[in-house]
Parts: C-alpha cells; structure tokens; sequence
C-alpha cells in the first residue's frame, strides 16, 4: 500500500502549486495529478455542481490505485469536501483546515484576512474553519475572481497585477489583518506582489499547509513510502486542453512536464 502514488486533483492546472510544495516535501512518493481542464473553472459554480465533478474526479483517481486524495482546489476543498468524506473511506485531504489553522497560529491581533474564488468566499468555509477554534478571531474575506486568469495569462507583476491587487486587498490594510490566507491555487503566483502590498502581513500558503498535513495524514496512516533515492513517478491526466496544460505547468512548476494523456469519459 505504501508504494501506491497520491492522488492530487484540481480543477485545472493551479493544483500544481499544490504538487509543487508535495514533491518538495515528499520527493521519493509517486503522484499522480488530475486537472478537469474541461469544466474549469470551479470558482463560480453551485455546490452542487463542484459536489458532482469532484465526486466523479476522485473515482477516476481510485481506478489508478492511488492510497489518499489531496483536493488541491480550494473551492473543490470549500464546497464539497464534507459531502464526500461521507460517500468515500480512502483519506482525503482539503487545503481549508490546513490554512486556516496555520493562520490561527501565526496572528497575533486575531484579524485574519481571507481570498478565494467567489464560491470559497461565499461558503464561508475558511471563516468556519477559524472560528471553530478560536470565537475571537475576525475573518475579513474577498473574493478575487480577477486573480485566477492574471496568474494564467502570466501577469504577476506590472502595474496592471499591482492595481488589481490594490483593488483588492486595500480594504485588509484599514481593518489592519495581521495574515493573509490565500485561499486558492493560483495566489500563491502573485505571493511576491502581495507581500510587497500589505507589508509586514504573514501570508498564509495553502499549498505549502496541505502538503505539510498530507504528510503527516500518511504517517498517521503508516503510509509513507520508504526513504529512497528515487524521485517518484509523475503521472499527468486532464479532461481537455492537454497542449494548453503542459504550457500552463511551465508557469506553475518552472519546468516542462509531458504532455498529460486526456479523459474523455470520466463515467
Ligand atoms: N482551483 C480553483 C480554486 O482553488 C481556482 C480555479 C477555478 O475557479 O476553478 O479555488
């Protein structure tokens, strides 16, 4: 069983910032990624809707045998995650809980500041999640639905990236939040910018949180591979656009993967 690969869903190519932080961590381990390239973008769809995509999305990844599912989209995280620990038994990991108490742990004024997709904003699951532990915690949160094609098109700096971002987040810096969660795939892209926005601010990585908990949920499990000194096997699988994924996963990843193979049925 430990020598069966991680299974990393997305709901297109931002998962990789995911992948990214869990190969750094957890070189040896085999992954193989998923990215529903032909329904994205998830970020401003139903619960419903994210509950049926990332229900057939996980049943795909256990025909590859993989021995836990880490949900790297945060609206897929958000959305659906509670729904689906009830349908399915291997481990799944969500990268809400994980952000949301690395956030609890670093603030010290207790005003946490949260960006998503609109879907992750307005299920209020970071706010939840923080609020769980700690009552006295004030969540500030925007939707950023302009974040997540900038980072596409490649626009991480510049003015135009420096006017979307003061767009946004000029409203964190008068409620004075002392930590930032970025609450989806793609912020971590537009880190650099943001941190020189709201200066001094601790910034919140979900992707490096999630790979950390998935580590710890797979020793929990006694599911970690060996030590070795191979580097794992990388499998790619999209449901559209393979050539425009590979490009992407340059941006993401800052090397050229193979071109990932395409699904058309996912039933
Ligand atoms: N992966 C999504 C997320 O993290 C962003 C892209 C989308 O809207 O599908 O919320």
């Amino acid at each position: 069983m430990e020598n069966k690969a991680i299974g990393i869903f997305d709901s297109g190519v931002g998962g990789l910032t995911v992948l990214k932080e869990v190969e750094r961590l957890l070189p040896n381990e085999d992954i193989i990624y998923f990215g529903d390239t032909a329904r994205v973008p998830y970020g401003n769809k139903s619960k419903s809707t994210i509950i049926k995509f990332s229900t057939e999305n996980i049943l795909f990844l256990l025909k590859k045998k993989v021995k836990i599912i880490v949900i790297a989209c945060n609206t897929a995280s958000s959305l659906a995650l509670d729904s689906l620990k009830d349908i399915f038994s291997v481990p799944l990991i969500g990268v809400v809980e994980a952000g949301a108490a690395k956030a609890l742990k670093v603030s010290k004024n207790r005003k946490i500041a949260v960006v998503g997709t609109r879907s992750t904003i307005n299920s209020k699951s970071y706010e939840k999640a923080i609020l769980k532990n700690d009552k006295t915690a004030k969540i500030y949160s925007k939707a950023c639905p302009l974040f997540v094609p900038l980072v596409e098109e490649g626009i991480l700096e510049g003015v135009i990236a420096k006017s979307i971002i003061e767009m946004y987040l000029k409203s964190f810096k008068s409620a004075h939040t002392d930590v930032i969660i970025l609450g989806c795939t793609h912020y971590p892209l537009l880190k650099r910018q943001i941190a020189a926005y709201l200066k001094g601010v601790y910034i919140v990585d979900s992707a490096t949180e999630v790979a950390l908990h998935a580590r710890g949920v797979l020793m929990q499990h006694n599911l970690l591979r060996s030590k070795n000194n191979k580097t794992g096997k990388r499998e790619f699988y999209v449901t559209d656009e393979p050539k425009a994924f590979m490009r992407h996963a340059g941006l993401f990843l800052k090397r050229k993967i193979p071109l990932p193979k395409v699904i058309n049925n996912l039933q």
